[in-house]
């Protein structure tokens, strides 16, 4: 990987890294304890390393699901094609578990994430209504990509 960046799991050491990232990018930030929650729940987190956290990926995994619950990659290492690499190894893991599709919700008005997904071969599910709370409420769209 370039820079020599690399996907590697979530270490309760990286969750202020990962929180100060999450509040420089998500309209709704988590804050660290919903991150510590979601490794102590043993959901699958992931990170993306080189000198210092830049992305991660949250995912749970169900029987023949999967929930992509939160991606994100620095502002400053955007447009490099870390998030899809790290939707190849969310979706090379959900595989591996014998999962047949992965959801996730998108902010309608977030078109960036939605080209992504869309160039990664998430197809439209459905519209959840008022599924974002304030500070900008918003209905959800539902993606879904068949493993
Ligand atoms: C969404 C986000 C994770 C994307 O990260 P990224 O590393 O910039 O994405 P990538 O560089 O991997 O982009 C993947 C592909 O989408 C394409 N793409 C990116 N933005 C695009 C746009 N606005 N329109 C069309 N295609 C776009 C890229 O060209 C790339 O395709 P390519 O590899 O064929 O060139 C990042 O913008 C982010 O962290 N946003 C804030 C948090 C967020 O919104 N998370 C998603 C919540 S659902």
């Amino acid at each position: 990987m370039q820079g020599g960046a690399r996907i590697v799991q979530m270490q309760e050491a990286d969750i202020d890294a990962v929180a100060t990232l999450e509040a420089e990018v998500s309209p709704a930030p988590w804050r660290a304890g919903i991150f510590r929650d979601c490794l102590r729940a043993e959901y699958e987190c992931w990170v993306l390393q080189a000198e210092e956290v830049f992305g991660y990926a949250i995912f749970s995994l169900g029987p023949g699901e999967a929930h992509l619950l939160n991606i994100a990659i620095s502002p400053a290492r955007q447009r490099q094609g870390f998030a899809r690499q790290l939707l190849t190894k969310v979706a090379s893991i959900a595989r591996v578990h014998g999962v047949e599709r992965i959801l996730l919700e998108v902010r309608p008005s977030n078109l960036r994430a939605r080209a992504i997904y869309e160039k990664a071969g998430f197809e439209f599910l459905s519209r959840r209504k008022k599924y974002y709370g304030p500070p900008k409420k918003e209905d959800a769209f539902v993606y879904t990509l068949a493993l």
